[in-house]
């Protein structure tokens, strides 16, 4: 549902299909809570005035780790919290989820352009979510080493963009059918960059490194894991920012360009996963579109969230303690 809104958006159709249509279909993931509205008042520094929503499941890790999921365009916080099953395994596995709601009512696609929002610290929607996790950190004894992000489509986008501008914050992203970090650059934040999504962008992995070690200046610290998701016919944002996510994110985390790794049928039927090392990896959905369905399953494997207490896998914290 949330992807075809992106269709229909990117078509410029005048379909009368409209989110508000959406939330009022009963929520289908199951979850036990609800969403819990957080004030903008609570948080800072939220320059764009980013929505806040929470899921916390009654039951929950020492120090829960954090999932931030991003919707996609034309939807909310809502949407995507009833887009996936993820809310409903946070009940059994104990961790916190941000539902990051976009400030533009114009379209509700990120921001994913702006100079703001590809700087480290520089504003745009990017900070503001950010803002959100020293929320939840400070407020759940949350644990600093266990943030991680994930979405489709414009949730993918910003995805890319967290991961980039604020490599000192996430242990590990997934991006479903989303752009490299910096693609979608533009004057302003309300950018359809056509030329990205059309797959028209293209540059060498150094280009790439370089435009993503901008963002953050100087920043030698850990970088976190990436897997990414492309259907190989999607029409809306083409299969092309598949292999421009994957020059970018090798050449940043330093890993060969081509596979180590080759899974066929992996994780599912006709999808291709290429193994680059053990903090990157992307799958080719053959036959899928934009359309892409989250496999739940896989994204909680490769951020460990299935793990409770010690011994998960975790990012060194070091870099986000000293910034909050
Ligand atoms: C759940 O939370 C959402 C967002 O705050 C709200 O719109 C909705 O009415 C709530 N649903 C229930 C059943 O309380
Ligand atoms: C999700 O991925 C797992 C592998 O981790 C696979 O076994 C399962 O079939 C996939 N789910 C669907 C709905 O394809
Ligand atoms: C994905 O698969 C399609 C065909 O199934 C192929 O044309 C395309 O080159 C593949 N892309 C990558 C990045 O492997």
């Amino acid at each position: 549902m949330l992807t075809l809104h992106s269709t229909i958006r990117v078509l410029g159709s005048i379909f009368t299909l409209t989110p508000a249509i959406l939330s009022g279909l009963p929520a289908v993931n199951g979850a036990a809570n609800n969403l819990t509205q957080i004030p903008v008042s609570s948080f800072s520094p939220n320059p764009t005035n980013v929505g806040f929503y929470l899921y916390v499941p009654s039951r929950l890790q020492a120090k829960p780790p954090i999932l931030v999921n991003p919707h996609a365009c034309h939807g909310s916080a809502h949407d995507a919290f009833t887009g996936t099953q993820l809310a409903t395994l946070a009940d059994t596995y104990g961790y916190i989820m941000i539902f990051p709601d976009s400030p533009n009512p114009a379209d509700k696609c990120w921001d994913v352009s702006s100079a703001q929002t590809l700087t480290h610290n520089g504003g745009g929607d990017s900070q503001g979510i950010v803002s959100m996790v020293s929320y939840v950190l400070k407020t759940y004894n949350a644990d600093p080493s266990r943030v991680f992000a994930m979405g489709t489509s414009s949730g993918a986008m910003m995805t890319n963009v967290l991961l980039g501008s604020y490599p000192d914050v996430f242990a590990a992203g997934s991006a479903w059918a989303g752009v490299a970090f910096g693609c979608f650059a533009g004057p302003g934040y309300d950018i359809w960059n056509a030329a990205c999504a059309t797959g028209q962008t293209i540059k060498s992995g150094a280009e790439w490194a370089a435009i993503v070690q901008a963002a953050y200046p100087g920043y030698r610290g850990f970088r976190p894991k990436m897997q990414v998701f492309h259907g190989s016919v999607d029409t809306t944002v083409y299969p092309q920012n598949l292999d421009e996510e994957i020059k970018e994110w090798t050449a940043v985390l330093g890993l060969p360009g081509t596979p180590v790794r080759i899974l066929e049928d992996s994780p599912e039927s006709k999808w291709t996963t290429y193994v680059y090392g053990e903090k990157f990896q992307a799958t080719n959905a053959t036959g899928i579109t934009h359309d892409i369905q989250t496999n739940e399953s896989v994204v909680l494997d490769c951020f460990d969230l299935k793990c409770w207490g010690t011994g998960c896998y975790s990012r060194p914290a070091y870099d986000f303690l000293v910034s909050i």
